[in-house]
């Protein structure tokens, strides 16, 4: 693996002046968050906070809080990202059990307290404590064994107490069932594994499918696994720190609020689990995202663009491209071949259960770029006839950590936490038999080019 742990990404990242030092000393409640935030947002690098009050643990904030970031981890050009994302996930590497790992140098069991092993921060203002935001869950099937993982938020509510938010399968599929059993599941937290692990942890993956075997097929070498020592779970035998522990049968406990990735406080009530054994490395780093930041959109595009678009192309062949700048929105560049082509978008968009993030969707044409909100604007203000191209429907799958859905919450038949909302598509494509009305002012392309030559710009 061309970064086999999150120190050996960190080490890439500083040598090519992408990695933020804060030497001062920051509280773990608020001031490290509010750090990672402002100077992420200065500097749009990763930034690693050197001193957190209490702590000899250093904390590493925003690592994929660009595509730049993320084409390194990946050892891709950043145009080439999409491709590599599918590439890897259509061609998975099985991981390899290794007997001795650098996440077991340190093993803590009895009197656990997370808080003095692990620097977790407290992020925003109303946060009922702290949160653990871009560790991952690992646990298995109760009946077929078969190993399962993704981001889960999660409170810190006691010495060794954790509540999660498993709202998304495969996690809470699991859970339902070992619930119905009267069964603990067995899970595994993981925090600071290598930059592949993290990226490949929150992706699609269909039932059944192993996300470690996807980041082998992303790092195109398999992962190193170790096995846990409590429970039967496996980790990545390089991350930096792995709490161990076993949910308590069917309890249900507040967990929240806590500042989602949509920007708003949401409180929920969640599974509750004790953890038994903490592992870690010797001189641990900790790992956090602030939520609402540069980083999520970063992870949730292969989910929200790249396998949208596979899937749209499918139906609808002439579409190019889709970008999601916020949760909730969803631009799509096509080159249209006939009219009925948007609202056909549209339609398949609506009733997509697995795109509940899609709720205000703008169909526009190949000579918009869907990346600039200027041109989406311009698209909007220029090529909608209100009454003839935005259609509106109600009652369809909403995403759950969106605060306008109305309706209340129900599970899906895979245990997915999801509400209800009404959706809005907006054809903002020219009509073909008026193409001649709509061309977009430009110079000639040999003169743009010829320019472009002597300013240095190509
Ligand atoms: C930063 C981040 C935080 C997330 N937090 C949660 C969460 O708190 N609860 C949840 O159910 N899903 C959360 N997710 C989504 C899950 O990780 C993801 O849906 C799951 O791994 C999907 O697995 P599947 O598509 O294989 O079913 C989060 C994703 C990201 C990128």
């Amino acid at each position: 693996m061309k970064f086999p742990d999150l120190r050996s990404f960190l080490k890439a990242l500083e040598e090519r002046d992408e990695l933020l030092r804060v030497p001062q000393e920051l509280s773990p409640r608020y001031e490290a968050a509010s750090a990672i935030r402002m100077s992420a947002r200065r500097s749009g690098k990763a930034v690693l906070l050197e001193h957190i009050s209490g702590y000899r643990v250093p904390v590493v904030g925003n690592l994929l809080g660009s595509n730049r970031r993320l084409a390194l981890s990946l050892g891709v050009k950043e145009e080439d990202i999409a491709d590599a994302y599918l590439k890897g996930r259509n061609n998975p590497v099985k991981p390899r059990i290794v007997d001795s790992a650098p996440v077991q140098e340190t093993v803590l069991k009895g009197n656990i307290d997370i808080l003095k092993a692990m620097p977790v921060l407290t992020h925003s203002q109303k946060d009922a404590g702290p949160y653990l935001t871009c560790a991952f869950v690992v646990a298995k099937d109760p009946e077929t064994g078969v190993r399962g993982l993704g981001i889960h938020r999660i409170q810190i509510k006691g010495k060794d107490r954790v509540d999660i938010f498993l709202g998304s399968p495969p996690l809470s599929d699991f859970l339902a069932r070992a619930d119905a059993a009267g069964s603990p599941m067995e899970i595994a937290i993981v925090s600071g594994p290598d930059p592949v692990t993290y990226f490949a942890s929150p992706q699609a993956a269909p039932p059944g499918v192993d996300k470690y075997d996807i980041a082998g097929g992303l790092a195109g070498a398999p992962l190193e696994l170790v096995r846990c020592k409590s429970v039967d779970v496996e980790v990545p035998a390089h991350a930096e720190f792995v709490l161990e522990g076993r949910t308590i049968p069917r309890r249900r406990e507040e967990e929240g609020p806590f500042g989602e990735s949509t920007g708003y406080y949401l409180t929920y009530n969640n599974p509750v689990a004790v953890i038994e054994v903490i592992t870690h490395r010797r001189d641990p780093v900790y790992h956090a995202l602030a939520p609402f930041g540069p980083e999520e959109p970063v992870l949730q595009a292969p989910r929200m663009q790249t396998d949208t678009l596979v899937w749209l192309q499918g139906i609808v062949p002439p579409v190019r491209q889709v970008h999601s700048p916020a949760l909730g929105v969803v631009y799509v560049q096509i080159d249209k071949k006939s009219d009925d082509e948007p609202a056909a978008i549209i339609r398949e968009l609506f009733a997509r259960p697995a795109a509940p993030y899609a709720k205000l969707i703008v169909v526009v044409d190949a000579d918009v770029d869907i990346t600039d909100p200027g041109e989406i604007a311009w698209a909007l203000g220029s090529r909608v006839r209100p009454d003839r191209d935005i259609t509106i429907k109600g009652d369809l799958p909403g995403l759950i950590i969106d605060p306008s859905t109305t309706g209340s919450e129900e599970v899906t038949e895979r245990s997915q936490l999801r509400t209800r909302t009404a959706k809005v598509g907006i054809d903002a494509t020219k009509p073909l038999a008026e193409l001649d009305k709509f061309e977009k002012i430009d110079q000639p392309a040999e003169v743009n080019e010829k320019v472009a030559r002597m300013l240095g710009l190509l």
